[in-house]
C-alpha cells in the first residue's frame, strides 16, 4: 500500500502522477464482478455511436447530466438545462449497484483512504461508480478516445475542492491497454493491471487509447469513478 506522501487536497491538484494501488481482491473477484455484470445487460446504457459495442453500467455525471437530442425540448418547447436521467437515477438510491459490488467499492474506499488519510464514502446523494464497458470492435484497434480532463464536477455544480478519478480495470484485452495522458508535447502510457486502481487528478489531459492488437472475445471492463473532499471533510466517491 503506497504511503500518503501526496500533497493533498492542498491547491486541490495531484499533479501529472497517476497512483497505482492494489487493491488487495480475493482470487474469486473478478468473475463474481463480472457475474453481476453480466447479470445485469438489459440495463447497460449504449454510448457513443450506435454501430460500436460501448455501453456504461451506471449513470456518470460526464454523460447523463448535459441535454440530449431526444429530451432536449420540455413543456412550452424549451431547451432542457440538463438531462434528468442521472437525478433520476441518483434519486433511485441504485440498490442494485450498492449491493453487487459492495467488495469492489469496500476494496476502492479502503485503497483510497491508505493513500490519502482519510475517510472514504459511497456517496448517498450522485451516482455511484459505474462501469465503462467495450466489447470488440475493428474501429477500436485504431481509434483512440478524445482529450479530456475530468470537468464532470462542474455538471453538478460542484466546487473543486480536492477533486480526483480512478479507475479500477476488471476485463482487459489480452494484449493489454491502459490510459494515455499528455504534457502537451510528448503522449504517455499507463498500462493497466487487473486487481489495480489507478488514481489522478483528472486535470491532465488524458484519453482511452487505441487497442491494436485487440481480438473479437477481448472485452475492456472498467470500475470509473470520482471522488471530492465532501462537508464532513471525508472524501466521498461518485461518478
Ligand atoms: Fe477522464
Amino acid at each position: 500500500m503506497p504511503t500518503a506522501t501526496w500533497n493533498w487536497p492542498a491547491g486541490g491538484r495531484l499533479g501529472m502522477e497517476i497512483k497505482v494501488v492494489d487493491l488487495g481482491m480475493p482470487e474469486d473477484w473478478q468473475e463474481d464482478v463480472l457475474y453481476n455484470v453480466y447479470n445485469h445487460t438489459a440495463i447497460w446504457v449504449k454510448r457513443m455511436q450506435k454501430a460500436w459495442p460501448m455501453w456504461t453500467f451506471g449513470r456518470s455525471s460526464y454523460l447523463d447530466t448535459m441535454a440530449e437530442k431526444e429530451n432536449q425540448y420540455i413543456e412550452a418547447g424549451h431547451l432542457a438545462p440538463v438531462n434528468h436521467k442521472y437525478l433520476w437515477e441518483a434519486e433511485s438510491g441504485q440498490d442494485f449497484m450498492r449491493e453487487s459490488f459492495r467488495d469492489l467499492y469496500n476494496a476502492v474506499r479502503e485503497g483510497l483512504a491508505g493513500l490519502f488519510d482519510k475517510r472514504v464514502v459511497l456517496t448517498q446523494s450522485l451516482c455511484v461508480p459505474g462501469f465503462h464497458i467495450f466489447y470488440y470492435h475493428p474501429f477500436f484497434q485504431f481509434q483512440s478516445g478524445i482529450w479530456h480532463r475530468d470537468l464532470n464536477w462542474l455538471n453538478i455544480g460542484m466546487e473543486n475542492k480536492g477533486y480526483g478519478s480512478f479507475t479500477a480495470p476488471v476485463s482487459l484485452p489480452e494484449c493489454g491497454t491502459g490510459l494515455e495522458w499528455t504534457d502537451g508535447e510528448n503522449i504517455f502510457d499507463q498500462p493497466y493491471t487487473v486487481g489495480d486502481m489507478y488514481v489522478h487528478d483528472g486535470m491532465t489531459p488524458h484519453r482511452i487509447p487505441a487497442i491494436p492488437g485487440m481480438k473479437p472475445n477481448d472485452r475492456r471492463i472498467t470500475l470509473q469513478g470520482h471522488f471530492f473532499i465532501n462537508s464532513d471533510d471525508e472524501i466521498e466517491l461518485f461518478w
